[in-house]
């Protein structure tokens, strides 16, 4: 595991977009994830600037949505397609970029179909992940089996806390449909960002390359090529 551990914002954002325009400069048919959440948005809006001055592109590349919510009541307001949309624009939206979107559905084909893509591209070239405060790694909530593959999965009470603050409990989504510990595991690079004060406990597990079966983030240790991001000062007391 190469843990690279940054100082400040910029370093975080500038380590991130580094290694995913390094990586689409050699292979700009690349297979990637595009995971969601406060921690990639600088990323994204770094590639995005990168897009308009025409020095980055994922016009070859196939872009697989990691996850999304099941019973938002709201979709697409708050719904990860959204989140994307707007921190990617036409970076993936276009007529060109092959883009793999999860729709807020429990259907069983929708999974099947999601994994017959993923079987399409051969592997994933770059899994991109961020890390929810129980460790989970897309919507794969701590207990998930580390084999399963694409699949719908009751949300952990804390992470609905955590992503839903500000809706009233009966509108909280309550399940979500996600790319499994397969996918992630067989990738052929990962590459972990980890941000935020509740993330620190996670953080310190991953830095000392400690498995604990109840966080998922950590059956990613095993993985021969494996990049975690994350600010020092996480991995401090
Ligand atoms: C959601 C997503 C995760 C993401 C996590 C952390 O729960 N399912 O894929 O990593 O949010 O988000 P944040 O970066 O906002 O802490």
């Amino acid at each position: 595991m190469k843990l690279l551990s940054v100082e400040s914002d910029d370093a975080f954002m500038d380590a991130a977009a580094t290694m995913v325009m390094r990586r689409v400069a050699e292979r700009p048919d690349l297979a990637l994830t595009a995971p969601t959440g406060a921690t990639p948005a600088a990323l994204y809006r770094r590639l995005v600037r990168e897009h308009r001055a025409g020095r980055f592109s994922l016009d070859a590349a196939t872009v697989f949505m990691l996850d999304e919510y099941v019973d938002l009541l709201t979709y697409p307001v708050g719904s990860f397609r959204e989140y994307l949309a707007k921190h990617l624009g036409d970076v993936i939206f276009n007529a060109t970029t092959t883009l793999h979107t999860l729709a807020p559905t429990d259907d069983p084909t929708q999974c099947a179909h999601y994994d017959a893509a993923l079987d399409g591209v051969g592997a994933l070239d770059l899994a991109i992940v961020g890390v929810g405060g129980n460790g989970h790694v897309g919507f794969n909530e701590p207990g998930t089996a580390p084999e399963l593959r694409t699949h719908v999965v009751p949300l952990a009470p804390s992470t609905i806390r955590a992503n839903f603050a500000h809706l009233e409990a009966a509108k909280r989504p309550s399940s979500a449909v996600t790319v499994g510990l397969a996918d992630l595991r067989g990738a052929r690079e990962v590459l972990m960002l980890i941000s935020g004060e509740p993330k620190r406990h996670v953080a310190q597990l991953l830095a000392s390359e400690r498995f604990d079966a109840d966080v998922p983030a950590t059956y990613l240790l095993e993985h021969p090529n494996l990049t975690v991001i994350v600010p020092s000062a996480l991995l401090e007391r």
